[in-house]
């Protein structure tokens, strides 16, 4: 990570950096129309696009939001370039050194590092919120078993507007925090549960003596008939997980609950809204398809044919864990990550484990291989974090639960932001119709068989 020589502050408003013109092709340049660019601290300027259509009639057309910035924002930066990826200006590796999950969360929500009291406090009001409501564990006897642990933290999260309904006005800035601490604290104790409920064991009550990832991993692995003592290893990595992965600017689940919270949508809707965008195999999904592979590889020696298979354009496959669309450098959570993830298989003693070595074994090959290098196809955050996860013991197919208990803090901080944003709109994108034009009702005797009576 490159040092910082001299920190850039925040700008209260976007600040006009020059315009630019849109002709009408159609019109000649006759009639040029003249658009705002802002400079933000960092990153490209934006054209301000919002006049378009009442100055010239035109829609903008981004399937997949590829060059539209959605909203203004301090909380996150990454520039996919360099591999740099900043926390309210903090570079994420200085922060996995330094900081600690928690202390993590207060920087995101609040744009600050807590002094020492703001941290006890802060730390004390997460831990005295882990609890769920009672009634709210009853909700998970409602699922079959071998229910999706993401469709039960989507149904529960969701429900949690049933039960603290007492801190809803979202526009009461005390009602909002209240919320956003129940979000941060409770949210591993349903994911614990979802787990618990899973395998068919009690749940587990947190522990206030134990922090965030320790008391995680408690809920997770505990049961009432013998002692669990938390590995101080396993809840280093998983602390680092946590923060690796609390926030990545506008991505798909940030963007869907920024855009359920524009229509004054309680939180707990907005983030069971958010962790159902995340559940999809293309956003949170890669690192349960990394081990997935891992399996389908099963052993060193067939490692050539899989790599053969990434390179051949023919083959849909693709080395899971490996390039990033954002991220054409190394990724700097995964550099993080690569280094913990050896700690964490020393510590185990699991580093010759057949689907371990496949891992270390291919992550050699393809640093070194051409095909990877000139396509700058590095190992991303994902490739680690789904080994890492597999050696603590938690199954593949509650990875993407483990991140969601993550990025709620992220959620919570833009979901926040937006609301405190006083030009912020309800989230209505146009769009490019090309559908039929007008065309009169056919009754349903005059129907063609197959074509609902478009054909006579
Ligand atoms: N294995 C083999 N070849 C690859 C891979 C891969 N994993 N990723 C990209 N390529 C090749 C691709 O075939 C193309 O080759 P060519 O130039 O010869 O046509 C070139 O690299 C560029 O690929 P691209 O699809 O244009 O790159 P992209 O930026 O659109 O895709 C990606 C990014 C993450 C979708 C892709 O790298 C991929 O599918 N990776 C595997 C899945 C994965 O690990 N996803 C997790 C990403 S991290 C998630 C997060 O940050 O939350």
């Amino acid at each position: 990570m490159a040092q910082i020589a001299k920190p850039i502050k925040p700008k209260s408003k976007p600040v006009l950096s020059h315009s630019v013109s849109f002709t009408d092709g159609a019109t000649d340049g006759a009639c040029p129309q003249e658009f705002e660019v802002f400079k933000g601290t960092l990153g490209p300027n934006v054209i301000d696009v919002g006049k378009l259509y009442a100055k010239t009639g035109y829609f903008t057309y981004d399937p997949g939001f590829m060059a539209t910035a959605s909203c203004k924002s301090k909380i996150t930066y990454v520039d996919g370039e360099k591999g740099i990826l900043l926390y309210r200006g903090y570079p994420i590796d200085e922060l996995a050194q330094h900081s600690d999950f928690v202390e993590v969360c207060y920087l995101l929500l609040n744009g600050e590092l807590p002094n020492r009291k703001q941290k006890k406090k802060f730390d004390y009001d997460v831990t005295m919120h882990t609890m769920v409501h009672e009634q709210l564990t009853f909700l998970f006897r409602g699922f079959r078993r071998d229910a999706h642990p993401m469709a039960m933290m989507v149904g529960v999260v969701g429900a949690m507007s049933a039960f603290y309904h007492d801190a809803l006005d979202i526009t009461d800035p005390h009602h909002r925090m209240i919320s956003s601490f129940r979000l941060i604290a409770k949210i591993p104790t349903i994911g614990a549960m979802a787990y618990k409920f899973s395998i068919g064991q009690p749940f587990v009550y947190p522990r206030n003596d134990l922090n965030y990832a320790e008391n995680f991993l408690h809920m997770m692995f505990a049961v009432p008939c013998e002692e669990y003592r938390v590995n101080p290893v396993l809840a280093h990595a998983l602390d680092l997980i946590f923060i690796l992965h609390a926030d990545h600017e506008q991505n798909a689940s940030t963007s869907t609950v920024r855009l359920a919270g524009s229509s004054g949508a309680n939180p707990y809707a907005c983030i069971a809204a958010g962790i159902a965008s995340l559940w999809g195999p293309a956003h949170g999904g890669a690192n349960e398809a990394v081990i997935n592979m891992l399996s389908e590889i099963g052993t060193v020696k067939r490692i050539p044919e899989f790599i053969a298979r990434a390179k051949d354009k023919d083959d849909p496959f693709r080395l899971m864990g490996f390039g990033h669309r954002v991220y054409k450098y190394h990724d700097p959570r995964a550099r993080v990550l690569r280094k913990t993830c050896h700690e964490v298989l020393d510590d185990l003693g699991v580093k010759n484990e057949p689907l371990l070595k496949i891992a270390m074994e291919l992550e050699r090959i393809a640093l070194d291989d051409e095909y990877f290098v000139r396509r700058r196809l590095y190992p991303n955050v994902d490739f680690y974090s789904g080994i890492i996860l597999r050696a603590i013991g938690i199954p593949p197919h509650l990875f993407t639960v483990i991140f969601a208990v993550a990025r709620t803090v992220g959620w919570v901080a833009q979901w926040n932001e937006m609301i405190e944003d006083p030009t912020q709109k309800i989230g209505r994108p146009r769009q490019l119709y090309t559908g039929y034009g007008p065309r009169p009702y056919v009754p349903l005797d005059q129907r063609g068989k197959h074509d609902g009576g478009t054909r006579q």
